[in-house]
């Protein structure tokens, strides 16, 4: 395992490269868990990271100019970075179209959302064998692990093996897994259900994405079967076998706690807290997207202010929403509705010294997000269904006084973990929603304390570091003794 080089492919770089305010073109580091998780091991290993840059910028920008760049990111890094160029057709009907039009919202169980275009499909399995292609030219047999990322990437073992490029490959997936009834309306279920099975090693976030999953390949690839039950096991089809299993993915926590500490983050807090002074702020974050259930959040909100009064002028929800997937039309339709709602609640609501939703359209900086974990008194994290839901990890390893509430959907991955502190609630229950508003408001402060304690334990114990070792020892393991026998 030690010698190993990682490859890791995902469908955005570990970098992004954009204009500065001076014309000129410049790196940032990509944010998110996965560039913190997977850096250090990169490095370590002397690896490379595979991906798409984020934009087109065939024509924008000569090739000596972005050669230059990519070799500073690689010397900033530590690990070398290969992108992935697409065409603006490419990135149209592969990333807006396949990937965010059909398999989002079918693993997220809202097939009522899908565009099952057929011209998506080719251009997902064209730009797949993109990807194949820079695997196959920038790693080795022997002397390669390629580990492949979400969604968007599902056929790119496939498409190595029909290229004849034999590698050592393990694909973690992100999001859910959806159930039978929801995947076979997949026009494409069986190609997408055989490529996933080309793997070696295929992890998911929960076992119930993982039961899902082999559901499907029992159901739709005769005299296949499962053996065994624990993180990992084994999944016999005729043609293969493959290690199938569970790793729920987590954050760098001590990051997290002690950035929460540091004096410009709890100044910061301050004064966002003492700009609404004596109420409880209850918190909300999250991508643009449907899955979010925010809609569904902010009726739950006013319901709160509703049916139990006393807490008018009491609480204020900040609803931070960060753009997301621009060019897909519902994405477009969810902001209008999300900004008709904020409106009306605060239409009906608001008070001399009251407004009880602010309303926040952007990203924020790291010491802002933190600022906000630090301050709120409750997190009100609602997903219809979302594969792990990393902020209510973080807005947990930031309640560094654990004196925050976390109310939770218990249709996100993070419930599986965080069932024994959270205030659990199915999103689309408005008043039972409203209900947990009301209870984390009058919680004491040594219920909050128990509560906050124990998820903070767990998600200490199980960070993004404790992630990638899991995966990478079922995946590099060379001795599979240690998997369940046939
Ligand atoms: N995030 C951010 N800036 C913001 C708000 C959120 O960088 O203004 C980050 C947040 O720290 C988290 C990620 O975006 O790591 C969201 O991950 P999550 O798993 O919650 O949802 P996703 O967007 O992946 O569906
Ligand atoms: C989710 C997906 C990721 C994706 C991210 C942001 O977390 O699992 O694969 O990168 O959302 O979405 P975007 O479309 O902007 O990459």
């Amino acid at each position: 395992m030690e010698t190993t080089r990682l490859a890791v492919v995902s469908n955005r770089l570990a970098i992004v490269v954009e204009k500065g305010n001076d014309g000129k073109w410049m790196i940032k580091s990509g944010s998110g868990g996965l560039v913190t998780a997977l850096g250090p091991v990169l490095r370590d290993r002397g690896g490379l990271w595979i991906g798409w840059l984020g934009s087109n910028l065939q024509g924008s920008m000569d090739d000596g100019a972005l050669e230059e760049l990519l070799a500073q990111g690689s010397r900033e890094t530590g690990y070398s970075l290969k992108p992935v160029d697409l065409t603006q057709e490419e990135i149209q009907k592969y990333y807006f179209g396949f990937s965010n039009e059909i398999l989002w919202p079918l693993f997220h169980d809202l097939p009522s959302r899908c565009n099952f275009d057929p011209a998506y499909w080719r251009v997902y399995e064209q730009v797949n064998a993109k990807f194949a292609r820079a695997i196959a030219e920038n790693t080795g047999e022997e002397e390669d692990y390629v580990w492949v990322h979400d969604y968007q990437l599902i056929l790119v073992a496939d498409q190595l093996k029909k290229m004849g490029v034999n590698r050592h490959t393990g694909f973690f997936l992100h999001i859910p897994f959806p159930p039978l009834d929801g995947f076979i309306r997949l026009p494409w279920r069986f190609q997408i259900l055989e490529a996933m099975l080309q793997y070696d090693l295929v992890g998911f976030q929960t076992v119930r994405d993982r039961r899902n999953f082999m559901d499907c390949v029992r159901m739709l690839i005769p005299g296949s079967k499962v053996i065994g039950h624990g993180q990992v096991a084994r999944c016999l089809t005729p043609k293969r076998e493959v290690l199938v299993g569970t790793f729920p993915i987590s954050i760098d926590f001590k990051q997290f706690a002690e950035f929460a500490g540091t004096r410009e983050v709890q100044d910061l807090a301050w004064i966002i807290h003492a700009n609404l002074p004596e109420r409880q702020l209850i918190l909300g974050v999250d991508r643009l997207d449907y899955t979010k259930g925010i809609p569904h959040r902010l009726l739950a909100f006013a319901n709160a202010l509703e049916r139990y009064p006393e807490l008018r002028r009491k609480i204020t929800l900040i609803q931070v929403v960060v753009p997301s997937r621009q060019d897909v039309p519902e994405y477009e339709a969810l902001k209008h509705e999300i900004e008709r709602l904020v409106g009306e609640i605060n239409g009906r609501f608001t008070e001399v010294g009251w407004t009880p939703v602010h309303y926040i359209y952007r990203s924020l900086n790291r010491v802002e997000l933190l600022a906000y974990y630090r301050t709120c008194e409750v997190a009100l994290i609602t997903p219809l269904k979302d594969g792990m839901n990393l902020v209510a990890k973080e807005f947990c390893a930031s309640s560094i006084e654990n004196n925050g509430v976390l109310i939770l959907s218990e249709f996100a991955g993070a419930a599986a973990q965080l069932y024994n502190g959270a205030l659990l609630v199915n999103p689309y229950d408005i008043e039972g929603v409203a209900d947990a508003i009301y209870e984390a408001f009058i919680m004491d402060g040594e219920t909050r304390h128990a509560r906050m304690e124990k998820m903070r334990r767990s998600i200490q114990k199980n960070d993004i570091f404790h992630w990638v070792n899991a995966f990478l020892r079922a995946g590099i393991a060379k001795d599979l003794s240690q998997f369940p026998k046939a």
